[in-house]
């Protein structure tokens, strides 16, 4: 099957992100939010990201003519005429649930729908489709628009002629696929996260200050960011979210997530997004 136009649910940082990168690939895309607010930031985002990729003379074309092949909405029905749909809502079992239902019940027989999720199991969300053989996941990394990878996960279900069409998009964007078995947190946060979790450990114990903490790694091990400075860029809800997801389905307690990372959740510091994580923006 050849892929010319694709849809994206949810216009957050990921959303946004595989917007873009999808558009500058060449496809003509439809981003459905239904926070109309949402999609207009999100465009001022791939505006600005756009913007700074030219000044690199990284964009092969202007970044008008990219513009020009995104269109958003805020009627999922929009998405029906897509022939490959990434769905990057909240990280949220009945969000993504629900959405799988729905966009089974509009998109025709066919149509591959993947999922962008960080730690669900990709068995279970295509199960509540019709068509689980033509659902896989396709976890992109924060920024998308600079991270080379994409993590193929195979569900149960998943038909070898999906999971190839899956890899190809990929690929047509520009990014690296690796392939993971559909276990919680695939490859890259099962390692990841509990990286981050034991930065808060150490943070609560008092081991060192967060400042040490990031530059010991960033410089120790030549990581572009250090475990909270990272924490606080993705997201700390997320990462606590994904933190419970490995503890939870693993059953191990070595994945429990740090008291302290539950404590900024609750308090809402959850990192750059809203001014404040384990640093202040
Ligand atoms: N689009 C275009 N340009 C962007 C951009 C975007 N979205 N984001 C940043 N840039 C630009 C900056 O404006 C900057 O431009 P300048 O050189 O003109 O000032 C340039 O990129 C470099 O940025 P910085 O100087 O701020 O910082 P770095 O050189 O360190 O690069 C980074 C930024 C690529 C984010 C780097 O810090 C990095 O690789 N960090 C780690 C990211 C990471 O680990 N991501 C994975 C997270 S886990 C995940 O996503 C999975 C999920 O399921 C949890």
């Amino acid at each position: 099957m050849q892929v010319s136009s694709f849809g994206v649910v949810g216009s957050g940082s990921m959303g946004n992100g595989i917007a873009q990168v999808a558009a500058q690939a060449g496809y003509e895309v439809t981003v459905f939010d239904i926070n109309e607010n949402q999609l207009n930031k999100a465009w001022t985002t791939i505006e600005k990201s756009l913007t700074k990729l030219q000044e690199k003379g990284k964009l092969k074309e202007a970044p008008q003519a990219i513009l020009a092949r995104l269109k958003k909405t805020t009627r999922l029905e929009d998405l029906k005429g897509c022939q490959f749909v990434v769905e990057a809502a909240s990280e949220n079992r009945e969000i993504k649930f629900k959405l799988f239902r729905d966009l089974d019940a509009i998109l025709p027989a066919g149509t591959i729908i993947a999922t962008n999720t960080s730690s669900i199991s990709v068995t279970e969300i295509a199960s509540k489709t019709k068509r689980p053989d033509c659902v896989a996941g396709m976890h992109f990394m924060n920024p998308v628009p600079l991270m080379t990878l994409v993590e193929g996960i195979r569900g149960l279900q998943t038909s070898d002629a999906c999971f190839k069409i899956v890899r190809t998009v990929a690929e047509a964007m520009g990014k690296v696929f690796v392939e993971a078995k559909d276990a919680p947190g695939f490859v890259v946060n099962r390692i990841l996260l509990p990286m981050i979790n034991e930065g808060f450990f150490a943070l609560a114990e008092g081991l060192a200050s967060a400042k040490d903490i990031d530059t010991g790694l960033k410089l120790g091990c030549n990581f572009p960011m250090g475990p909270l400075e990272l924490a606080d860029f993705v997201g700390i809800d997320i990462c606590f979210a994904v933190c419970e997801v490995l503890h939870r389905d693993l059953g191990d307690s070595k994945y429990r997530p740090a008291p302290l990372m539950r404590k900024y959740v609750e308090a809402g510091w959850l990192g750059r997004k809203t001014g404040r994580g384990v640093y202040v923006y």
